[in-house]
């Protein structure tokens, strides 16, 4: 992390338009949530993912960056069942084989995939959404940043796909242009 990361993502929480949001591909795919367990809302920000994961009845672990949207989740959260902490993923390490659902959104780091698939224990969940190489006039404008075709079931090759979605240009105005939806499961080969 360099403090020009902080204090940039600092900055935007600091507008108090923004509201929590959880990610589609959450959305989308509720019903595949165990009833309890643990999730962790990893690069969190406002910390939407976490909100409707305490919602559900999951104990939720959500680490962020900035202290400013830490605050706000902690104090948005109330009673839920949501520990939200400042963590600069690049220099804390995921536990191993601690989360039965962890979700990402907007945010890519790519040499985390082995440590994200560590973290999950059995039969745990991975819900991923971010930004592909469509740039439609959203998200990070550095390439690299930006997933590559099909890119989220390459990193996460060790799990189970469960549901995929990335439409690229094909078809109407209602596809996805510019994003993937990967919800994938740790499933332990036996023997
Ligand atoms: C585009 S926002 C996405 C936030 C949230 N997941 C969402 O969908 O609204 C990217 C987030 O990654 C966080 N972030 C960036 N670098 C990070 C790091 N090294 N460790 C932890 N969080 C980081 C930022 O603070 C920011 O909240």
């Amino acid at each position: 992390m360099t403090q020009v990361d902080q204090d940039k993502w600092n900055k935007r929480y600091q507008q108090n338009s923004l509201e929590p949001r959880a990610a589609r591909v959450l959305m989308d795919n509720l019903h595949l949530l165990p009833r309890q367990g643990s999730a962790l809302d990893l690069a969190c920000g406002l910390g939407g993912n976490a909100l409707l994961l305490a919602e559900r009845g999951l104990s939720v672990e959500a680490w962020d960056l900035s202290p400013v949207a830490i605050d706000k989740l902690t104090h948005q959260a109330r009673d839920l069942p949501i520990q939200a902490r400042t963590v600069d993923i690049n220099v804390t390490s995921l536990p191993v084989n601690q989360f039965d659902v962890i979700v990402v959104s907007y945010f890519l780091e790519r040499r985390l995939a082995p440590a994200i698939i560590d973290a999950l224990r059995p039969n745990g969940l991975l819900f991923y959404q971010t930004f592909n190489q469509n740039q439609c006039g959203r998200g990070p404008t550095n390439p690299a940043w930006r997933l590559q075709d099909n890119e989220l079931l390459r990193l996460f090759k060790p799990l189970s796909v469960r549901y995929y979605r990335e439409e690229g240009m094909t078809g109407d105005a209602q596809a996805i242009r510019d994003e993937a939806l990967l919800v994938a499961q740790k499933i332990l080969s036996p023997g």
